[in-house]
């Protein structure tokens, strides 16, 4: 969940640890087995957390350390794990690292190659007047690249997860995971700058500390490879990110072979992870469905019946559209700028939840509580799917014969199908609407 829009306890326009407590009993109705947490890292912002200035505490904008463990121990009791968003790739510029500690970083005498920073799509190297040398970030230049090559940040590292495993904190969703290690020649080309083999071997000592632990913690990687290349990333990480799939069509002809390439790729022992928007990409009830409520749904059954872990963005239960940001109101670095799905999560029709949002709360037609109380609403929907998909569990996917559109998947015994189109479809003998989706 993207803490700072999901819910606000203090008034101040700012989501918060309280507003998440204050919030789990609606987590734990909805049917969630875990929360992965935004950044929650005192930071100065530049990039909304992702530049984190203490891997240790909590951001005041967020509350305290004591009430992230009172939020651990209180989603404990319902049986919602708590995962922290991870961000070992780079620190911010105020981390006191920066100065204390430049050997940490990545340097060079001069620009030594051609590797662009994702934000600025100029250089990845600035220059340090203090240092008289260039410092690596492959994000803003206020987001120094850490050199992973070096065994005392590895060490920072392994502390730094043990502290939070030691608190209770079940999983991490690794920012970056597949940039952290770096060409030690720093050649041309940016396939030396990220996705590079010898990252696994941070893994596999990160996975032996996890397993120190009762159960085990989860790492999820935030792995923007090709798909071909997420099955290395699975030898060590619990659960891979397939962006793949977030970027393709909602249409059968082109999500089916990348289900079918994951069914067929991905080590036995593990599970696939499916999602459909996040914090960095447009809503999928904008991005698939085009603000069309009968399209979200069926995105929304795909995602929750396909064998393995599914990931719902804060938003997507109620199919919530990306939000309208003016260029005044905008505040994210990147370009195009990210605040369209950044906005407050609506949890009442009047809005009065949030006062003077960071960002603007827009469109509160589709909201939480009109939904709850709605047996037809989306939200209805994705709570019994919820409920049908533990029945489900880890029975294996196949895919099933059927018309142009239509995507139809076995899933053990039970039977999954999805119209993918604006026409009227048959399966089975039985009919399906357009966007109609069946499960019996
Ligand atoms: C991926 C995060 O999801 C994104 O929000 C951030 O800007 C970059 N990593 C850099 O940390």
């Amino acid at each position: 969940m993207y803490v700072r829009s999901f819910c606000d306890s203090d008034g101040d326009g700012i989501g918060d640890l309280g507003g998440v407590r204050s919030r789990l009993d609606y987590l734990q109705w909805l049917g969630v087995d875990a929360v992965w947490l935004s950044p929650t890292f005192p930071s100065p912002n530049v990039d909304w957390g992702y530049d984190v200035a203490d891997y240790l505490r909590v951001h005041p904008d967020y509350g305290t350390l004591d009430d992230l463990d009172a939020l651990i121990a209180e989603a404990h009791e319902r049986g919602i794990e708590l995962w922290l968003d991870l961000v070992p790739n780079h620190t911010s510029i105020r981390h006191p690292w920066f100065r204390e500690k430049p050997e940490y970083y990545v340097w060079s005498d001069n620009v030594p190659n051609d590797w662009r920073s994702l934000f600025t799509r100029e250089s990845a190297w600035t220059f340090d007047d203090g240092r008289r040398r260039y410092y690596l970030h492959q994000f803003a230049p206020e987001q120094p690249d850490l050199d992973w090559w070096s065994p005392a940040v590895r060490r920072e590292f392994e502390q730094i997860i043990r502290f939070w495993f030691d608190r209770g904190i079940a999983g991490l969703r690794i920012d970056v995971a597949h940039g952290l290690i770096k060409d030690r020649e720093l050649r041309d080309g940016v396939g030396h700058m990220r996705d590079r083999p010898e990252v696994l071997d941070v893994y596999e000592r990160w996975q032996e500390i996890a397993a120190g632990y009762e159960p085990k913690p989860t790492l999820m990687g935030e792995t923007y490879v090709p798909p071909a290349g997420l099955w290395r990333y699975a030898t060590q990480l619990d659960l891979v990110q397939n962006f793949a799939f977030l970027r393709a069509p909602l249409r059968a002809e082109s999500l089916r072979p990348l289900v079918e390439q994951v069914e067929a790729n991905l080590p036995s022992n593990r599970s696939p992870l499916w999602f459909g928007s996040n914090h960095d990409h447009s809503r999928l009830a904008t991005r698939w469905a085009g603000g069309d409520e009968r399209k979200a749904r069926a995105a929304l059954f795909v995602l929750l019946t396909l064998r393995g872990t599914a990931l719902l963005y804060q938003g997507d239960e109620i199919a919530l559209a990306d939000g309208v940001v003016t260029t005044e109101q905008s505040t994210d670095l990147a370009d195009p700028p990210r605040d369209p799905e950044r906005t407050p999560m609506p949890w009442t029709a009047g809005g009065e939840e949030w006062l003077n949002p960071w960002l603007p709360l827009g469109e509160t037609s589709r909201n939480v509580e009109s939904q709850a109380a709605d047996p037809d609403s989306t939200l209805t929907f994705v709570r019994s799917l919820i409920r049908r998909r533990r029945e489900l569990g880890a029975s294996s996917y196949a895919t099933l014969p059927s018309e142009r559109g239509v995507w139809a998947y076995a899933r053990g015994a039970a039977t999954c199908v999805v119209n993918l189109t604006d026409r009227e479809a048959s399966y089975d003998g039985r009919h399906l609407g357009p966007w109609e989706t069946l499960l019996y």
